[in-house]
């Protein structure tokens, strides 16, 4: 990871979502993104409870893997992300197995542009909050959508975890010793390398404390109904026992605010 300041440039952030978009979708679809599919995805789902015959908006849909399983759980689903190209993955896989979701082109900064007020009564989104660059105007958007008393769900990295240094000490047969983390209060921007996918890409977030994430959903206005920090079930690391670095240390962190 290298950082880049502590400005997130919106350019920076869609054209390197863009040319991920392929390696991205073709990966999960090969199963390559076992964290979100196997542990913090499903738990995700489970927190955002019964969505049967919700209006429900994903922001940063991405390649529309969040979107499909609420879609699948009863939900009327529109699903939006920045990158024109992630959209496309997300429209081709829908037109390969229909959920009547409707993928759109939107920044989530400008969701109240593009939305009618009041016109969602939950809003989820899968580990992309930390890739916007403007948190706090995204927080509001998101307000000014959901209904009175509506919901958003968004998982994000562990802000405790995922540190601009970062780094497992593993031991000499490669085994994972401890994960060594430090400048937890630098606000960095952080560059994601992704190796292993189809082909290599980079992507880039923006490092919060703990304390940032909390200050921006109470200035949003947001009451916070829950937290979670899920980890693998012991039956999920018999089936993935490479998770077991998932059920030592906080990778992800789930918000569960209302409006
Ligand atoms: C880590 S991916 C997650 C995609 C999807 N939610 C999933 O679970 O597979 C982050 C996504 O956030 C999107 N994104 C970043 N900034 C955004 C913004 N300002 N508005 C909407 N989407 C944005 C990126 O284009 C990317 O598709």
């Amino acid at each position: 990871m290298a950082e880049h300041g502590s400005d997130l440039n919106p350019a920076l952030v869609r054209d390197s979502w863009d040319n991920a978009a392929r390696a991205y979708a073709e990966g999960q679809a090969a199963g390559r993104d076992r964290y979100r599919y196997a542990f913090f995805g499903p738990a995700h789902v489970r927190k955002c409870g019964d969505v049967r015959g919700l209006r429900l908006m994903d922001i940063g849909c991405g390649s529309g893997y969040f979107a499909r399983e609420m879609a699948r759980a009863g939900a009327n689903v529109t699903g939006t992300d920045v990158a024109p190209q992630m959209i496309e993955q997300a429209r081709r896989q829908e037109l390969e197995s229909p959920l009547g979701i409707d993928f759109r082109v939107v920044d989530a900064a400008d969701l109240a542009e593009s939305f009618r007020a009041r016109s969602f009564d939950i809003v989820t989104s899968c580990c992309a909050l930390q890739d916007m660059p403007d948190i706090p105007r995204v927080l509001r958007a998101v307000r000014e959508i959901l209904t009175p008393g509506g919901r958003f769900v968004p998982s994000v990295v562990h802000p405790c975890a995922d540190t601009p240094f970062r780094e497992w000490e593993r031991d000499a047969t490669g085994r994972k010793r401890w994960l060594c983390i430090d400048r937890y209060f630098d606000r960095e921007v952080i560059e994601n390398r992704w190796l292993g996918w189809p082909y290599e890409f980079t992507t880039f977030a923006r490092h919060l404390t703990l304390e940032d994430w909390f200050t921006m959903i109470l200035d949003a206005r947001f009451s916070i109904r829950a937290l979670s920090e899920p980890r693998p079930t012991e039956q999920t690391l018999r089936e993935y026992p490479d998770l077991e670095d998932a059920a030592r240390v906080p990778y992800y962190l789930i918000f569960d605010l209302i409006s």
